[in-house]
């Protein structure tokens, strides 16, 4: 039985991750962080908690890490933890370098330290590439990393330290190059869900208004289930490399809202105002990957479309927004 260790294991990619995992007959190992409210701190995965092995654990506490990995063994350990939202980057911008950049070289030397025949997948983002777009409209694994927020240059140099140990130290260490992917169990303060969950109050009654930032941004959204499919895959290559993850299709934000609504029956421009909050110092403003490298490599393709993704969020938040 092959042993898995993921970091982020509560959060939306972990939880499906695990399920995927455990599907293949994985012993499936993971670390949550301690939260007041104890219910919330494995939320996620609590339906799967009786096939688990979860520990307290933080990638800041080298300590921690280096004592589970030696005790585990794991073959393959996925580096999924992370201050996640882009904007709030800009609100802690230490603490984001700290987790996404520094508590990724903690576990890589904890790696380095007590498993080095183990496999090591860092979860890096098209965030990186910021302003940057290929002559033909994508980015690929070859265009330059111009990240515009703290997050983005957080994720850089956990991609670069992972590129590094990989040539150093000959270790098994890759890189997926992740582009937006959604689920119902996303986040509710990442546009996707927020639209979907807001669009739905206001279907019910319970809400009249729905307050966004910038709707001229383009995002490359695919579903998180096709995504974790890929990291097991790019992880298990015989050659350790980076690969892009993305559907290859890009849709506004404007977009998007307007799908969301219109299959709820509403007009969008009636409900959405614009509230400065939500916009960012500075946007990305426009997404769209190649992933035609790892598509060839695995023939990997994903199974849901734009339209089944965003319908199956909105089916989600029908049924368990309650009146
Ligand atoms: P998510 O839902 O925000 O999950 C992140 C998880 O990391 C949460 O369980 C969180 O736990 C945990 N975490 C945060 N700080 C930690 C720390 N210091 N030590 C241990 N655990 C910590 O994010 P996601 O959407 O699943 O994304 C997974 C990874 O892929 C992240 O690294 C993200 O940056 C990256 N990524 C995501 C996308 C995307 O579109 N979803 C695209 C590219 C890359 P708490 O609940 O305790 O905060
Ligand atoms: N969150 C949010 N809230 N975003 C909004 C809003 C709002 O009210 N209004 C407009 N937007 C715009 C943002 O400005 C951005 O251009 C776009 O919607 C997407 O925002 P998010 O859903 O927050 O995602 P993100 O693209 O910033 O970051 C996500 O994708 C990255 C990969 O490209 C996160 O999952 C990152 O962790 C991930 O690395």
């Amino acid at each position: 039985m092959k042993k898995a260790f993921i970091t982020g294991i509560n959060g939306q990619d972990g939880s499906y991750l695990t399920e995927y995992l455990l599907k293949l007959g994985y012993e499936v190992h993971g670390i949550i962080r301690r939260n007041s409210v104890p219910e919330h701190q494995q939320s996620r995965i609590d339906f799967l908690r009786k096939d688990l092995h979860v520990s307290y654990g933080d990638l800041l506490d080298v300590s921690g890490l280096e004592r589970l990995l030696k005790n585990i063994q794991p073959d393959e350990i996925y580096n999924l933890a992370a201050q996640s939202h882009v904007r709030i980057s800009f609100d802690v911008p230490q603490f984001t370098a700290q987790v996404n950049a520094l508590g990724a070289l903690n576990l890589l030397e904890a790696f380095r330290n007590t498993c080095p025949d183990s496999k090591y997948y860092q979860a890096s983002s098209s965030e990186m590439f910021g302003t940057s777009i290929g002559e033909n409209g994508y980015q690929s694994e070859t265009t330059p990393l111009n990240p515009t927020s703290p997050y983005g240059c957080a994720k850089v140099f956990a991609f670069n330290i992972t590129r590094n140990y990989r040539k150093s130290y000959k270790l098994h260490a890759v890189n997926g190059i992740l582009f937006n992917h959604e689920s119902p169990r996303r986040g509710s303060n990442f546009v996707t869900n927020k639209v979907v969950k807001g669009a739905v109050m206001i279907k019910k009654g319970l809400a009249t208004k729905l307050e966004l930032g910038n709707m001229d941004s383009y995002r490359d959204w695919g579903h998180s289930k096709d995504y974790v499919r890929a990291m097991h895959m790019i992880i298990n290559h015989n050659i350790p490399d980076d690969f892009v993850v993305a559907t290859g299709q890009t849709h506004s934000v404007r977009e998007m809202t307007d799908y969301v609504f219109s299959k709820l029956g509403l007009d969008y421009k009636k409900f959405v105002i614009q509230n400065p909050i939500f916009l960012r110092p500075e946007e990305l403003p426009y997404l769209r990957g190649d992933s035609s490298k790892l598509r060839k490599t695995f023939d990997w393709t994903p199974e849901y479309t734009f339209n089944a993704l965003m319908d199956e969020m909105i089916d989600f938040w029908m049924e368990n927004i309650k009146i």
